[in-house]
C-alpha cells in the first residue's frame, strides 16, 4: 500500500540558487504528509488548536547572518494552498532579503522557533517595500487570503542597531531620511490571523495593515526594549492600520514606548478586548486627517477591558490640524472598562495633532468630526503631569463634536483627589460635569 507520498525522501540540494521548482526542496527542507501523524508529532507539527496538514520544514540558520530567506520563500510557497510551514522550537531562522508574500492562499505558519531579521541597515534601507503613508517601509509584506500564523515562537526585528543609529531623530521630521522597517505588514490580505507569538524589538511600528480585511491578533505579546540608555526604541507602535475593515485584537500584552493600538485612516469594525499596555502612548483612534484634501474615516470600534500603565495617554481620539491638512470623521467608538494607572492623560480628545502651536491650531483647525463616542467605566489614576486634569476633551471650532458621552468615570490624581474633566466646544455636553480649559 503506497498511501504516503514521502516527498521528504527526495530532498535534493539546490543551495545557492533561488529555489524555483517546488518539486525540488532546497538542502535541509522536508515535506510531510498530513496523514503521517507519527512524524508530525515527532517534529512538533501537531498542534491542539489546528488540524494536521501537509507540513513543510526548512533548514534553520547557523548564526545571525546565515540568511535563509530563499528557503523560507520556498517553504511558504510549498505550504501554500492547504499546507503549513513549521519553524521549529529551539531553532533560529534569519531573514536577510526582502520578501514579497502577497500570493498566499490558505496557508499556515507555525512559528515555534525564532524568525529574526538581519540588522544590515544599508541593505534594508536600499531594499524594502515603501508606502507613502508616513513614509513607511517594511522588510516583507504578507497578502492573499486565509493566512494563519500561530505558535509560541518569536518574530524578532533585531532593532538595537536601528535604535542606536536613529537616536535623536524624529519620524515626522520632513527631513528625516533614516527610514526604519516595520516588523509585520499585510497588504491586500483577507482573513489573516496571528496567535500566540511574541513580536520583539521592531525597528519601527510593530504591525501595519494596509488595504486588508478581517485581521485578528489573539494572545500576542509585543515588546521593544533597548540595551542602550541613550537610544530607546522609538515609534514602535503596537498596531497601525490603513484602509482596513475588520480588525480584532484580543488577549494581547504590549510593552513599548509608543502607541499601543492606533488604527489610522479608513479603519472600520474594530474590536479590542483584554488588552494590556505598559509604557505606551495609549489606545488611540487616529491620528487621522493628515494629508491635504484627503478624506479619512475611523468608525465602529468597541474597545473593552484595557489596562494602561505608566503611559502618556489612556483612551484617546486624535486628529491633525494646521495648514494643509485633511478632513474626515471619527464616529461610533466605545471605550468601556478601561483601567489606567500612572498615566499623564487618561482620556483625551486632541484635535491639534501633531505638536502644533495653539495659535496655528486656532487658525487652521482640524476638520475631522468626532461623533457618537462613549467612554464608560474609566477608572484609576493619572500621573499628575497635567495637574488635576484627568480628561481633556477639546473640539476644533471647524469640526462637529457631538454625541460624546462620559459615564462612570472614577479617575483620581496621584494624591487620590478627584480629577478635573476639561471639555471645550462639545455640542450638547458630555453627560457629566466638566469645565472649560480657560477656567481656573
Ligand atoms: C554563519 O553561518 C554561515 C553558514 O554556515 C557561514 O558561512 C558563515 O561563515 C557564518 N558566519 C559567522 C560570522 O560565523
Ligand atoms: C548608544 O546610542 C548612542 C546614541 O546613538 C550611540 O552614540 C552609542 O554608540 C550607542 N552605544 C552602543 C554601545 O552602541
Ligand atoms: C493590492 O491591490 C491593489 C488594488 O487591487 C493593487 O493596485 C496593488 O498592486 C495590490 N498590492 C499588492 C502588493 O499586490
Ligand atoms: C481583562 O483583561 C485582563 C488582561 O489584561 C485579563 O486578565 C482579565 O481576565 C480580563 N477581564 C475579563 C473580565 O475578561
Ligand atoms: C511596566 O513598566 C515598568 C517601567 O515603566 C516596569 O518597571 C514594570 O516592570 C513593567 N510591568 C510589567 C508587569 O512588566
Ligand atoms: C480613505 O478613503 C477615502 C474614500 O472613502 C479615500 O478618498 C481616501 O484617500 C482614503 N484615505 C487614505 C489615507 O487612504
Ligand atoms: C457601532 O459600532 C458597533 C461595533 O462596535 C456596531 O455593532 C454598531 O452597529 C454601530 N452602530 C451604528 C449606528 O452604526
Ligand atoms: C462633518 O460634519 C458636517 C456637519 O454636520 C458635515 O457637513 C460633514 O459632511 C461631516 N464630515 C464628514 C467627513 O462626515
Amino acid at each position: 500500500m503506497k498511501l504516503l507520498p514521502l516527498l521528504a525522501l527526495c530532498a535534493t540540494s539546490v543551495s545557492g540558487l533561488l529555489f524555483d521548482s517546488l518539486d525540488h526542496p532546497p538542502q535541509g527542507a522536508k515535506v510531510y504528509s498530513a496523514l503521517d501523524k507519527a512524524e508530525l508529532h515527532r517534529i512538533g507539527a501537531h498542534h491542539p488548536g489546528h488540524l494536521d496538514r501537509r507540513t513543510v520544514t526548512i533548514r534553520s540558520s547557523h548564526n545571525d547572518t546565515d540568511d535563509i530567506s530563499a528557503d523560507f520563500l520556498w517553504g511558504i510557497r510549498r505550504a501554500n494552498h492547504g499546507g503549513r510551514l513549521l519553524l521549529k522550537r529551539g531553532e533560529k531562522y534569519v531573514i536577510g532579503r526582502k520578501l514579497d508574500l502577497t500570493f498566499l492562499d490558505n496557508v499556515e505558519v507555525q512559528l515555534d522557533g525564532e524568525l529574526k531579521f538581519t540588522d544590515d541597515v544599508p541593505y534594508w534601507q536600499a531594499n524594502h517595500f515603501y508606502y507613502d503613508f508616513q513614509k513607511s517601509i517594511t522588510f516583507w509584506r504578507w497578502g492573499g487570503r486565509d493566512i494563519r500564523i500561530f505558535g509560541k515562537g518569536v518574530l524578532n526585528g533585531n532593532g538595537q542597531r536601528w535604535y542606536n543609529e536613529f537616536a535623536g531623530q524624529e519620524i515626522l521630521d520632513p527631513d528625516n531620511t533614516y527610514y526604519r522597517p516595520i516588523l509585520f505588514l499585510s497588504e491586500n490580505a483577507t482573513r489573516l490571523s496571528v496567535e500566540g507569538i511574541t513580536e520583539l524589538n521592531s525597528p519601527c511600528w510593530t504591525n501595519f495593515f494596509i488595504n486588508s480585511k478581517d485581521i485578528s491578533f489573539d494572545n500576542v505579546y509585543i515588546n521593544a526594549f533597548s540595551t542602550n540608555v541613550s537610544a530607546e526604541p522609538k515609534n514602535t507602535d503596537g498596531f497601525d492600520s490603513l484602509n482596513v475593515d475588520g480588525l480584532s485584537v484580543t488577549n494581547t500584552r504590549i510593552d513599548i514606548g509608543d502607541d499601543c493600538f492606533s488604527p489610522k485612516p479608513n479603519t472600520s469594525n474594530i474590536f479590542v478586548q483584554n488588552l494590556w499596555c505598559n509604557n505606551t502612548h495609549g489606545v488611540s483612534m487616529g491620528s487621522i486627517g493628515q494629508y491635504p484634501g484627503v478624506l479619512d474615516i475611523i468608525e465602529h470600534a468597541y474597545i473593552e477591558n484595557v489596562t494602561l500603565l505608566n503611559g502618556q495617554n489612556g483612551a484617546r481620539l486624535k486628529a491633525w490640524a494646521g495648514e494643509g491638512v485633511g478632513y474626515g470623521r471619527i464616529n461610533n467608538i466605545t471605550y468601556k472598562n478601561i483601567h489606567v494607572e500612572n498615566t499623564d492623560n487618561p482620556i483625551v480628545l486632541d484635535q491639534c495633532y501633531f505638536n502644533i502651536p495653539t495659535k496655528e491650531c486656532a487658525s487652521f483647525p482640524s476638520q475631522v468630526n468626532v461623533t457618537n463616542i462613549v467612554f464608560e467605566n474609566i477608572y484609576g489614576s493619572s500621573s499628575g503631569k497635567e495637574g488635576d486634569v484627568v480628561a481633556d476633551l477639546v473640539c476644533s471650532p471647524n469640526a462637529v463634536c457631538n454625541g460624546i458621552e462620559l459615564k462612570d468615570i472614577d479617575l483620581v490624581t496621584p494624591d487620590g483627589e478627584e480629577g478635573v474633566i476639561v471639555c471645550d466646544g462639545i455640542q450638547g455636553g458630555i453627560g457629566i460635569d466638566c469645565v472649560e480649559s480657560s477656567s481656573a
